[in-house]
């Protein structure tokens, strides 16, 4: 039997995409930060639409730049990844913390990140929603995936520190 549930936990029911790793190079600076709340607007050309909250790093640097990287993480980097998100670009340098891998895109000045199996390299088509909604739409200009990953073991927020690994995949 449902029982009412609480509207300010409402999110925890619709989590369902990987964390992405969102990085920017900002002031002479790599820097990233994990996001659960994204969504895909469009096919071709690719849009996808992320939640950067105003009062990170991030957000400063995709108003100021118009670039950015979607790293999508495994599970072999949680810890890494979930480190990021508890820290500020503005104070800590998150790679020399973290240990991950910096290596050069093609089509942005931002980073790929090494241990993620794909990485989406973006362009801020959109940042019209992002004062009152913090809504940023990206295109996707350039996509590198490690295609000898059968079934990525993406990590899914939930809620806190409550998360789903991706398991096995089904065709129906
Ligand atoms: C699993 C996880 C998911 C997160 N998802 C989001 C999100 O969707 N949007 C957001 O603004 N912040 C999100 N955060 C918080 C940011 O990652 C956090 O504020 C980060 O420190 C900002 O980094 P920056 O100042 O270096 O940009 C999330 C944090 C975690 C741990």
């Amino acid at each position: 039997m449902k029982k009412i549930f609480p509207l300010n936990k409402v999110n925890s029911l619709l989590q369902s995409g990987p964390v992405i790793l969102v990085s920017t190079f900002y002031k002479g600076r790599n820097n990233f930060m994990p996001v659960s709340w994204h969504t895909m607007l469009d096919f071709d050309p690719p849009l996808i639409g992320v939640v950067i909250g105003s009062d990170s790093f991030t957000h400063k640097a995709l108003l100021e730049t118009k670039e950015a990287v979607i790293n999508i993480p495994t599970v072999k980097i949680a810890k890494q990844s979930l480190f990021a998100g508890k820290v500020s670009g503005y104070k800590t340098d998150k790679f020399l913390k973290t240990g991950l891998t910096s290596v050069e895109a093609s089509q942005v000045k931002a980073p790929l990140i090494d241990e993620c199996y794909a990485c989406i390299e973006c362009k801020v088509h959109d940042s019209k929603m992002s004062k009152k909604y913090d809504f940023f739409v990206l295109k996707a200009v350039k996509a590198h995936c490690d295609l000898s990953v059968r079934e990525p073991k993406t990590i899914h927020h939930v809620t806190g520190n409550i998360f789903i690994k991706a398991g096995k995949r089904i065709s129906l």
